[in-house]
């Protein structure tokens, strides 16, 4: 039988909303978990990727407002892969509040609309979203905290995609509480990103005995949310993923993990360089040094099914504030780090239960 329909609401139509929306139409006539290749479910507590519903949208750059969503996730300067045709939806972008959405090099590369700001709560109402992801630029921070009021006031759940903090914050989750509203975040987990092979790795050679003593992770994209992470968020990011990479190793190291360079010919594509040095037997020295490439928009695509359809669980459950399960598997900087195996199984579980 089939489940209700998901609604979402997306603030942002970048390229990671774009992964998202193609990934329901990629995989919306697959119908066992063995065909399903580049998803950790295809049904989660019974429900198909097919069943999330896009009702409503915000941007601020010329080209993509007044737009259908399904063209917009296409324009300029959304550059990540086609992987799927996406018919016609039916929702029109929305001119959003822009606050500090597009500044430093984003303005070179986005026209900001010039069409009069929607009033975000009231669209979010009668589109009738229950869950508002939160797609911004990284540093957009007051324009994030702008979306997630609006959201309050609207009465949906909070996905926070972005590096701002907000979920891990005690005073967002307890208005959140109050309201009897899921929040989830911050900053999403890739399925195969730099932070989660890292962490894997480290984590692998501590349990066999290896000392690492000094390790980092680097990567280069061309995606905009690299030009944007340059000035705005790179020492945010860089923290986010420093403490998150040191929370699988049970003695200190130095460890660097961060963005460091915008390469424009890379499009959305990313390659991440991994480097570490050890002790291992003996005091016998290692060194080990990787090339992982990849293309960030699909890279949150599987995560975010996901996300939105444990957040659709949360609801129907009456859970409310800041949900660890969802956070900790999910995202770098929840309220509290799991180790991944650990969050996994909090998450398998919560999924499951009641
Ligand atoms: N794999 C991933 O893509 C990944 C992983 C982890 C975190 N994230 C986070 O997700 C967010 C989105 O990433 P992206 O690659 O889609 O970025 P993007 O730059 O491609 O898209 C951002 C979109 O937000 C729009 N925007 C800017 N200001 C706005 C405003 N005030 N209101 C409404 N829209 C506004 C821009 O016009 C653009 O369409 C970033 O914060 C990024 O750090 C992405």
């Amino acid at each position: 039988m089939s489940k209700a329909k998901i609604k979402v609401a997306l603030a942002g139509v970048g390229n990671c909303a774009s992964a998202l929306i193609q990934g329901v139409e990629y995989y919306r006539h697959v119908q066992h978990e063995e065909e399903a290749v580049g998803l950790s479910h295809l049904y989660l507590g019974g429900y198909h990727p097919r069943d999330i519903e896009f009702v409503c949208a915000f941007d601020v750059a010329s080209g993509k407002v007044g737009a259908d969503l399904s063209e917009a996730i296409f324009t300029h300067p959304n550059n990540t892969i086609k992987i799927a045709d996406v018919p016609k939806i039916g929702v029109k972008v929305l001119r959003g509040p822009l606050m500090d959405g597009v500044s430093g090099p984003l303005s070179d590369v986005i026209t900001v609309d010039e069409s009069e700001e929607a009033d975000v709560a009231s669209a979010l109402k009668e589109s009738g979203a229950e869950i508002l992801l939160n797609l911004l630029p990284s540093g957009a921070s007051e324009a994030s905290k702008r979306y997630a009021e609006e959201s309050l006031k609207a009465g949906c759940a909070f996905v926070n995609v972005t590096p701002t903090i907000l979920a891990s914050d005690p005073e967002w989750a307890g208005r959140f509480k109050e309201k009897g509203l899921p929040l989830v975040g911050d900053d999403l987990t890739d399925q195969v990103g730099a932070t989660i092979i890292h962490k894997a790795l480290l984590e692998t050679l501590s349990r066999r005995g290896v000392r690492v003593s000094e390790t980092y992770q680097l990567d280069v994209g061309g995606g905009t949310e690299s030009l944007n992470t340059l000035e705005r968020a790179r020492d945010l990011k860089r923290a986010i993923k420093t403490s998150s990479v040191s929370s699988v190793l049970p003695y200190p190291a130095e460890i660097v993990a961060g963005s460091t360079d915008y390469v424009d010919f890379l499009g959305n594509r990313r390659d991440s360089y991994f480097w570490l040095r050890g002790l291992y037997f003996g005091g016998v020295p290692m060194r080990l040094d990787i090339k992982l490439s990849t293309v960030d928009g699909p890279n949150a695509g599987s995560v975010l099914l996901d996300v939105v359809r444990a957040v659709k669980i949360a609801l129907n459950r009456g859970e409310a504030g800041h949900v660890l399960a969802i956070s900790a598997y999910a995202f770098k900087r929840p309220a509290e780090i799991l180790p991944p195996d650990e969050a996994e199984k909090l998450f398998e579980t919560f999924v499951r239960s009641g």
